[in-house]
């Protein structure tokens, strides 16, 4: 009974193993007390609700992300007003919605590659199993130095690049046209006169529906957050319908207003004028 092995007895060896048995029966019980009062299901839930933290990466647009972009642009910003107002045909025109809208985009790359924008995106994180493009949103944004147009005397000030080609059927013109100009001047006096180049300047944000409310608008805009607040400056934008939620909830505040309406047309467009300086 009292044989030796190795210097132990078989006894000690016994006792021994019987104290790990008792705390791998101890440790099951208290799991199971645990899940009983629901204290491990909690945990769980939270792990995979749709509240929990989004997980999206930012980087800066390449010109191979321009498909993913458009489309992007084309179903989320169809849910704002504004697409309607200066689109109203773009249902009717698919094709040629898709192929100005583009070149929208595609002129905006070209802002980028002059270094007067930034254009990130925001990814969900990479799902090895898929081939499809992991942007779920984007942001353009008109950087310092590149506010105030210098004035060539006998010419008008220029107002950026135009897709308002005549050729172009998915859209009212005059709207489109109208839209551009009331927001230039209403950036020129919220602004520029204010805050001259010492702003970044949110020119468009857009979430891909699948992904709204999931926190991706809110991604981008803490990236803008954190530049400007490096580099000590204001965040100026104008606010649609859908991002004023968004920007209040962020802690922008509204400093103006401007009024898009065609004399004669009951449609009009109140949009407020935003700023934070984080
Ligand atoms: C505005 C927009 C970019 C928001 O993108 P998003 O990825 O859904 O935003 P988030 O998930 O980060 O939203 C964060 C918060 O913003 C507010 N918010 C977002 N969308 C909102 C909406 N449609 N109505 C009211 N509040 C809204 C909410 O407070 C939300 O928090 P919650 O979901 O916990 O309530 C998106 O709705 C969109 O692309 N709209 C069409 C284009 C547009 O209007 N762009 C804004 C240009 S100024």
């Amino acid at each position: 009974m009292h044989r030796k092995t190795n210097g132990k007895s078989i006894l000690s060896i016994c006792l021994y193993h019987r104290f790990h048995i008792f705390g791998v029966f101890l440790l099951a019980l208290l799991l199971l007390l645990a899940s009983r009062h629901g204290l491990l299901r909690s945990q769980r839930t939270m792990a995979i609700s749709p509240e929990s933290p989004p997980g999206f990466a930012t980087r800066s647009a390449t010109r191979g992300d321009l498909e993913a972009i458009t489309t992007i642009a084309i179903l989320g910003w169809v849910f704002d007003k504004q697409w309607d107002y200066r689109f109203p045909y773009a249902k009717q025109y698919p094709e040629d919605h898709r192929h100005w809208t583009k070149a929208r985009y595609s002129q905006y790359m070209d802002e980028v590659e002059a270094g007067k924008a930034m254009m990130m995106v925001a990814e969900k994180r990479p799902d090895s199993s898929s081939t499809e493009s992991n942007i779920v949103a984007f942001s353009i944004w008109q950087l310092p130095g590149h506010h105030i147009k210098p004035a060539t005397p006998g010419k008008p000030t220029p107002t950026g690049p135009s897709t308002q080609d005549p050729e172009r059927k998915d859209a009212n013109l005059a709207r489109m046209k109208l839209f551009r100009e009331v927001l230039n001047k209403g950036k020129a006096q919220y602004f520029d006169n204010i805050y001259g180049e010492s702003q970044l300047y949110l020119m468009t944000l857009v979430t891909h529906p699948d992904h709204f409310r999931r926190g991706a608008g809110t991604t981008l805009m803490r990236w803008g957050l954190e530049k400007a607040k490096q580099e000590k400056l204001v965040i100026t934008l104008f606010a649609s319908q859908m991002g004023y939620g968004l920007y209040k909830k962020l802690g922008f505040g509204v400093v103006g207003e401007v009024t898009v309406q065609i004399e004669g047309e009951e449609e009009k467009l109140n949009i407020p004028g935003m700023t934070i300086m984080p």
